[in-house]
């Protein structure tokens, strides 16, 4: 079949416009946020509804044809980026971005794929409530792929990984059937709860075209505070204290080294209000009961007295907590401007912390001289980001190696949030327990028989046989 004819049957679906075939428009989809992965893309597709994307996935299915599901492409693994054939359609939900519904009683939102994060917030605002996914990226991440990645964020402590927050799904399977489970139930024990196998799948099983979200109340009040801590040992301690003084207020307890902010600083010119320290905790509480900034204060207090903390600042007003916040997010950016890093997005049991740290610094350095650790992350749910700024021509799998087999001894996982895409298919399969594998196997078989969403990604490409 020409390739002419296969961009005119597309066309048919979606429009004129929803191809894209031109090589420079292409670029944007053959590449990752982190330019880490290049590949070429067949063409892009751009549906404008699910009937659309059932559409256009029969069609491919139907020539044995590739898709590359893709979102706002601000994925850390290379889930988004296709491979180098010049085979495989990137197939992008941006025109697919409307919010259907709130129902601010059931607290709920109906939400298309293509709808990006930051403007699902504001809407959840705007009613009233709020959607209590948060991370640096969102204001591109879309809904799609923040399910598709279950992306975790810096609200998890207290709300939860993406999955928690979704009652309802529609798919479009790989054989382009549409299923539509758009239930706003918060119980619903019908049967298999089939929407979990697609969430965290990374478009390897179908395409989530859209979502019915659990919202939450809005805080009336809000308590940001920055406190420096001499070791992570002290900040596992904080962490303790801070359950103790402020309860399930605690929505956020951020880790950061002194190195993080001061890459911030290089890149970014942004200045950390306390003095120097080997490390620093982000803390953020809200709740509706007064009384929330004594509770802070008094743990302010506890802390520096028992030495825990050496310094601290509690944020007096939106801005300052904005200023605050911003450091925090401000990392993943200034790192990408520093050079070469390996990330290691790993979860170790929280009080395994410490340790693990103290330990892969040194393996660190005594393997990889010269290299220096970004570790910064959601210490409050035991993910740390292990990230290693390391020369061009360090050995990057010995590197991943020697950091993921230290996370396997702890009894932690080699992704915490950032999925497996392409760039730890490898490390997967070497860290995972055979069966684990061959159960997931098994799911990608049954779901994906012919092997045409998003091959290579999360497993190697495998043959039906296997
Ligand atoms: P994409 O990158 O476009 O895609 C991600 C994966 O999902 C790919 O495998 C893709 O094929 C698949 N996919 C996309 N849409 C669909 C769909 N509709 N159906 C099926 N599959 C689909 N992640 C965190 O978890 N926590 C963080 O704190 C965090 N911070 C970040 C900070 C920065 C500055 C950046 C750049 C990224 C950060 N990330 C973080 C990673 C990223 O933002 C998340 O993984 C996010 O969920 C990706 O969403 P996306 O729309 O950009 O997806
Ligand atoms: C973050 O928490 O800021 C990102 O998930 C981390 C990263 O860039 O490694
Ligand atoms: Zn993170």
């Amino acid at each position: 079949m020409s390739e002419a004819l296969l961009i005119d049957e597309l066309r048919a679906v979606v429009g004129e416009r929803g191809v894209v075939v031109d090589a420079n428009d292409l670029e944007n989809y053959n590449v990752d946020w982190r330019h880490m992965f290049k590949g070429r893309a067949r063409c892009a597709v751009l549906p404008r509804s699910t009937s659309e994307v059932a559409q256009v996935v029969r069609l491919c299915a139907g020539k044995g044809i590739s898709i590359v599901p893709y979102g706002g492409n601000t994925g850390l693994s290379g889930g988004a980026t296709p491979d180098g054939s010049g085979s495989q359609v990137v197939l992008s939900l941006a025109r697919m971005n409307a919010i259907r519904d709130i129902d601010a009683l059931g607290e709920t939102m109906e939400v298309e794929a293509g709808c990006i994060l930051q403007t699902a917030q504001e809407a959840a605002t705007q009613a009233g409530l709020m959607l209590p996914i948060s991370l640096a990226a969102e204001g591109s991440a879309r809904i799609g792929g923040l399910l598709s990645t279950n992306a975790g964020g810096t609200n998890v402590l207290r709300y939860g990984m993406s999955r928690t927050r979704v009652l309802g799904l529609e798919v479009v399977t790989a054989d382009g059937e549409i299923v539509s489970g758009l239930r706003r139930l918060r119980k619903d024990n019908a049967g298999y709860d089939w929407k979990q196998l697609f969430i965290g799948a990374e478009g390897t099983l179908g395409i989530i075209t859209a979502a019915v979200l659990q919202l939450a109340p809005q805080s009336c009040h809000r308590v940001t505070a920055l406190l420096a801590v001499p070791t992570p040992d002290a900040a596992l301690k904080v962490l303790r204290a801070a359950r103790q003084h402020i309860g399930e207020t605690l929505n956020a307890f951020e880790l950061m080294s002194g190195a993080a902010l001061e890459l911030v600083a290089r890149h970014q010119g942004l200045k950390t209000p306390l003095a120097a320290s080997e490390w620093f905790v982000l803390v953020e509480a809200s709740s509706c009961l007064a009384g929330l900034r004594d509770a802070v204060e008094g743990l302010f207090a506890t802390v520096l007295e028992e030495g825990d903390a050496t310094d601290g600042v509690i944020a007096e007003s939106e801005r300052q907590e904005g200023e605050l916040w911003l450091l925090r997010e401000s990392i993943t950016e200034a790192e990408s401007r520093e050079g070469r890093s390996l990330k290691h997005d790993v979860s170790v049991p929280i009080a395994g912390i410490p340790a693990f740290l103290r330990e892969a610094d040194a393996a660190v350095a005594q393997a990889f001289p010269g290299s220096r650790v970004n570790a910064f992350g959601h210490a409050g749910d035991g993910n740390i980001h292990y990230n290693v700024i390391v020369s061009p021509a360090a050995d990057g799998h010995a590197l991943n190696m020697l950091v993921h087999d230290l996370v396997v001894r702890h009894g932690g996982s080699i992704s915490a949030e950032h999925g497996i895409g392409q760039y730890r298919v490898s490390e997967l399969q070497r860290c995972r327990a055979p069966s684990e594998l061959r159960l997931a196997g098994r799911i990608k078989r049954a779901l994906d028989p012919a092997g045409t969403m998003n091959p290579g990604k999360v497993m190697p490409l495998i043959s039906q046989a296997d």
